[in-house]
């Protein structure tokens, strides 16, 4: 069996796909330098699996660091999650933006030239997109200009991908972009852990519902929708860390040495839309209004998900009913409430 790094192995989605990992078999290395995370996904990766994790604290631009783990361990792949995610911080704070999600990116692809480790999945987003012209959005579109700094650190990642593979065949490269990702593990040992208050949509949801926010703000009605509001294509996180067990798994079968993915269910839904079911869903009564636009939002996007289907033989299993009501159990898991 492969042996893995899973860097930001502490995160929502490195936490998520580990537990997928270790329950195929795969000897899986998790490291992570807690800079928007802590430990306590680790604990529930070990309650999930049965299994202790092996886990190293450390940063990914820290070439010593990164030296010595690839020195002791003889690793296979490498799944490269960790990285700043915020749209609004990264406005503010574009240099730290592109420092850490850029050089991590470069250390980590020098170790793995040093120590001849070669395959490599990298977490994008389709964010890489802007708003496309066709929906649903296939690989093939062109990358618009990014609609933030957090959004070019995703396309200059993989343009840089894309050289590094180009000048070394023996790199097997992997970008999968992520559409909205939500819900959590349905055991309710892991989830969601939003720094401060919440951004996207659902943890707003969730924690206005548990009465930690006053009231859900639907930023604006008035888009070219069924409804009004924006238009998402909502994946349920473990579908999503499925994704990473069939690209490890199908990694030395692609066409080319650097392939792109969509992971997306491929059906589009509305904000609103969103908000009834869970309320339909839980039975919770929650506080919503409409209100004004968002800057940058972009009204509408959602994924054709047949490249990762046809290559990766990967497609969605779980429901927006299942995404809504696991991460509903995560909260109500938080707050230290009867699920
Ligand atoms: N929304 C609300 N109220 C809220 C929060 C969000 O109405 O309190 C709406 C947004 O306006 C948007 C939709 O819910 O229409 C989804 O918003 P999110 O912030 O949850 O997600 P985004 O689609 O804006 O962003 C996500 C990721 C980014 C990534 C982007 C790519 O969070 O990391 O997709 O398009 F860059």
């Amino acid at each position: 069996m492969k042996k893995i790094l899973l860097t930001g192995g502490a995160g929502y989605i490195g936490a998520h796909t580990a537990v997928e990992l270790i329950q195929k078999g795969f000897d899986v290395v998790l490291i992570d330098d807690f800079s928007k995370s802590d430990n306590s996904l680790l604990d529930g990766i070990e309650k999930i699996t049965g299994k202790k994790i092996n886990f190293v604290e450390g940063d990914c631009k820290d070439s010593t660091f990164l030296d010595q783990l690839f020195r002791k361990e003889k690793f296979d792949s490498v799944i490269h999650f960790a990285a700043y995610k915020s749209v609004n911080e990264s406005v503010r704070e574009p240099l730290m933006y592109y420092n850490n999600n850029l050089r991590s990116m470069t250390e980590l692809l020098q170790v793995m030239g040093k120590y001849n480790v070669n395959e490599f999945i990298f977490s994008s987003s389709c964010t890489v997109y802007g708003q496309p012209d066709v929906i649903p959005v296939d690989e093939t579109a062109p990358f618009k200009k990014a609609e933030s700094p957090y959004g070019a650190t995703k396309q200059m990642c993989e343009r840089l991908l894309e050289d590094v593979a180009a000048a070394n065949k023996n790199l097997k490269a992997i970008s999968l972009r992520y559409f909205n990702p939500v819900g959590a593990h349905p055991s309710a040992l892991i989830g969601e852990l939003p720094i401060g208050v919440p951004n996207n949509l659902v943890p707003y949801v969730t924690q206005t519902a548990i009465g930690l926010r006053e009231k859900l703000v639907i930023f604006g009605n008035n888009y070219q929708t069924p409804d009004g509001s924006c238009i998402r294509d909502f994946i349920h996180v473990v579908d999503l860390a499925q994704a990473h067990v069939k690209s490890i798994e199908k990694i030395n079968e692609m066409p080319s040495n650097n392939e792109a993915f969509n992971l997306g269910t491929g059906e589009g839904v509305t904000v609103l839309s969103l908000v009834k079911k869970f309320i339909e869903v839980t039975n919770v009564n929650l506080n919503y209004e409409i209100g004004p636009r968002r800057t940058g939002d972009i009204e509408k996007v959602y994924a054709n998900p047949t490249k990762a289907k046809d290559l990766l033989g990967w497609q969605t299993r779980l429901s927006l009913e299942e995404s809504l009501r696991d991460a509903w159990r995560w909260e109500q898991k938080l707050a230290n409430k009867p699920i």
